[in-house]
């Protein structure tokens, strides 16, 4: 997608989601966002007019693995739906976790208009080895600098989790637990 994220830098400080809220957001084709609720604004420190219409990537954290992008946006587009785990960044330079889904809005007649996300907290287990894998990621998209980092860092992922006989979607749920 464009790159017109705004050059926030992040603070370190971590904001944590309460177990009952959910952050919802919708965007058009493109990934320009036509919906946010009050969760996604106040947790991302923007207001509703300043982040409708924007590209959905104006909350991405540096620090997240291109090829989990890669992995969204293909699965997105071949009409799937995706869990991930993601670290976002609020324009206030703070930053918070979430265990995402994200799937494609079909209008009566089966037509893709958008799509949509759902978030909710990471449990404590899940996010040790989600930091873990992600910084193997970005590790393997250092050593391939510019276009082609998203691809090598996929490919990496998947060949990993191939090894363990996992998809990304059953490694996400199997270390999700339920305790924070
Ligand atoms: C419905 C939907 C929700 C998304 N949610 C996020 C999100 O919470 N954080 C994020 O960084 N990117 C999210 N993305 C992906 C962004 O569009 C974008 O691909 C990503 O931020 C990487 O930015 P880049 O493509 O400019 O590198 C979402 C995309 C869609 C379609």
């Amino acid at each position: 997608m464009s790159s017109t994220t705004l050059a926030v830098r992040p603070t370190g400080v971590e904001r944590v989601l309460a177990d009952d809220q959910l952050i919802v957001s919708k965007t058009d084709l493109k990934g320009r966002l036509t919906y946010t609720n009050d969760v996604f604004l106040t947790i991302s420190a923007i207001e509703e007019q300043d982040a409708i219409g924007r590209p959905h990537n104006l909350i991405r954290h540096p620090s997240m693995p291109r090829g989990i992008f890669r992995l969204l946006w293909d699965t997105l587009r071949a009409g799937d739906e995706l869990f991930a785990y993601v670290q976002n960044l609020a324009l206030d330079g703070a930053h918070y976790w979430v265990f995402a889904h994200v799937t494609p809005s079909r209008d009566a007649q089966g037509r893709v208009v958008g799509y949509h996300s759902t978030r909710r907290a990471v449990s404590a287990r899940a996010r040790a080895e989600v930091e873990r894998l992600y910084g193997q990621m970005l590790q393997v998209e250092a050593q391939h600098p510019g276009r082609g980092a998203d691809e090598a860092s996929l490919t990496w992922l998947q060949d990993r989790l191939t090894e363990q006989g996992q998809t990304y979607s059953e490694w996400l749920w199997s270390v999700a637990g339920g305790a924070r």
